[in-house]
This record gives structure tokens, sequence and C-alpha cells, in this order.
């Protein structure tokens, strides 16, 4: 209890001085992920590779892909899994979200402000201006990712 609580407050701390600070994953994102992700996306869900081969079934039992360390969770924002991050997390207004959160938007927290200032922070953390939904390739009416959108991604560790 004590630890989620240290772990919250950390995450709050770091909202309010994302601005004048750089974000870093050791800093910032893994205290996050760790209160808010680690259930479903921690060392006893699947690697990504073999999430893939059953989807559903791992889904079926609350497992996602596994995201516990910086080079796994990297994978769903910029490569293989392009944008995976952003469409997953997204509160429904970015461009391309067709005005609805992803279904991993939820999971950011357990009250609104909770959420927005969490999302404002991972957003800090892709990049300013890297925020997309794109994925590597078209797909619909939604075109690749470009290389000006990719050179804006930070995901400093
Ligand atoms: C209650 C369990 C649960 C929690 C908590 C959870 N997720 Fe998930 N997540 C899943 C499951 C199950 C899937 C796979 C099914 C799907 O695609 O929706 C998934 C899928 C994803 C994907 C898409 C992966 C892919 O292969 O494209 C991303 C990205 C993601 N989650 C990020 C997160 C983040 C970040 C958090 C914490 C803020 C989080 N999730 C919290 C269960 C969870």
């Amino acid at each position: 209890m004590f630890k989620q609580l240290a772990a919250a407050l950390a995450v709050l701390l770091a909202v309010g001085v994302v601005a004048a600070q750089e974000v870093t994953y050791r800093t910032h994102i893994a205290p996050l992920w760790q209160s808010r992700c680690v259930a479903c996306h921690g060392a006893l869900a699947p690697e990504r590779a073999d999430f893939l081969l059953d989807e559903k079934g791992y889904a079926a039992k609350s497992l996602g892909p596994r995201m516990d360390s910086y080079e796994r969770f990297i994978a769903f924002v910029a490569w293989p899994d392009t944008g995976a991050l952003m469409r997953r997390l997204d509160d429904g207004t970015s461009r391309h979200a067709g005005g609805k959160p992803g279904n991993m938007y939820v999971y950011l927290g357990t009250t609104d402000q909770e959420r927005a200032d969490n999302l404002k922070l991972i957003k800090a953390w892709v990049g300013d201006g890297a925020w997309n939904l794109n994925r590597w390739a078209k797909r619909g009416d939604v075109p690749m990712i470009s290389k000006e959108q990719l050179d804006m991604i930070q995901i400093r560790y």
C-alpha cells in the first residue's frame, strides 16, 4: 500500500515538473507503469511475438504483451508496433482517434484528473509533436507514419 502511494505521489510530483524538466523512462515512466500497467503487462505476460500467436487466448486471461523494460516498452512506440502506445492511451482528442479514447486510456488513473495528468506525462516523454496514431503502414484513411513524425520521438531512457 505504501509502495503504491509512494509511486502515485512520485507520478503526481513528476507531472508538476514536466514542463521544467526532461521526462525520462527511469524517473517518470517506469514508476507510472509499475502502478498502472504491471498487472497485465508484467513478467507473467507473454513476449510480444508469443502474444501475437494467440492474442485472443491471452486477452481472455487479461494478459497483454509483456512491456516491463525500456526495450520492451518502446517497441509499442516506434517499431515494430508503431503508434500502438499512442492509439491505446489516447483520450480520443488526437487526429485519427475518431473521438474515441483508446482502450487502455481507462487504466491511466482512477479519476479523470489522474488519467489526464498521466497522459500528459507520457505525451511529454514520447515527445512534443510525436504523439501520432499512425502505423508503420497505411491503413484505411490513416496514412503511414512519416520520417518527420518519427524524428520527433524522444523516449529518453
Ligand atoms: C487489466 C489488464 C490490463 C491493464 C491494467 C493494462 N492493459 Fe494494456 N492490454 C491488456 C490486454 C489484455 C491487451 C491485449 C488486448 C487488446 O489488444 O486490447 C492489452 C493491449 C495493450 C496494448 C496494445 C499492444 C499491441 O500488441 O498492440 C498497449 C500498447 C497497452 N495494452 C498498453 C497498456 C498500458 C500503457 C497500460 C497502463 C497504463 C495498460 N496497457 C494497462 C490488458 C491490460
